[in-house]
């Protein structure tokens, strides 16, 4: 594992996204969207035509693919970027996420990543806090309100499409959305990304000096 993580969870639209993307470049560190994974095999069962709740062919599908985020998402070579955020996607991820195989075969490329990275790296999704990296430096959950989560998607999801999601990651058996007992809680409803940023920033730099 590289030395320093920031792991940061939340909603669908609560910022996570936008913030660790904006923290990645403020501290120079790599930055790995792990929802654009399971959206990246999202795609490609559909594409395929398989049935996403087929446990077995999800699991070999994903064994077999190779998921790339940067510079734009791909799978097996194939750019995937516009794809993973329309209604078909945002419908069938849940399903697809919510299966362990699946999971256990994107957790181990998502430490990989972080592993091989030169200073450290900001992970956002909805199990890194409490699977991928447990002992992260540094753990954030972010929250917001459902209308500014709403707001947010510029009309890209359907409000009960997002609600949906919601209900299925925090109450699936493998890996459910939750707070870690130990991550610091941002309310990102009324703030701006700068700030949010120099919160987490802040709360870094008293980490790694005490
Ligand atoms: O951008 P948004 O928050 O709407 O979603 P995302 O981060 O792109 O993730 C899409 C979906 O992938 C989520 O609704 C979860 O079902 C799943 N996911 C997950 O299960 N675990 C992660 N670490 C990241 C995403």
């Amino acid at each position: 594992m590289s030395a320093l993580i920031i792991a940061i969870d939340g909603p669908a639209g609560s910022g996570k996204s936008t913030v660790a993307r904006a923290l990645a470049e403020r501290l120079g560190w790599s930055f790995l969207d792990t929802g654009a994974m399971y959206r990246a095999i999202t795609v490609e069962a559909l594409r395929r035509q398989l049935n996403v709740r087929d446990d077995a062919a999800l699991a070999a599908l994903s064994a077999s693919s190779v998921v790339r985020t940067l510079p734009r998402v791909t799978i097996n070579g194939r750019d995937v970027e516009d794809e993973i955020r329309t209604e078909p996607v945002n419908e069938a991820v849940s399903i697809v996420a919510a299966n362990p195989l699946v999971r256990a075969s994107m957790v181990a490329r998502q430490r990989e990543f972080a592993d091989a990275q030169p200073i450290g790296t900001v992970v956002e999704g909805r199990d890194i806090t409490t699977v991928v990296f447990p002992s992260a430096t540094i753990k954030v959950y972010l929250s917001a309100s459902l209308e500014e989560r709403v707001r947010r998607r510029g009309g890209d999801e359907e409000p009960a499409s997002l609600a949906r999601r919601d209900d299925a990651d925090s109450t699936r058996a493998a890996s459910p959305l939750r707070v870690a007992h130990d991550a610091i809680e941002i309310d990102t409803t009324s703030r701006d990304v700068n700030d949010v940023v120099e919160e987490i920033v802040e709360c870094l730099h008293q980490k790694t000096s005490s």
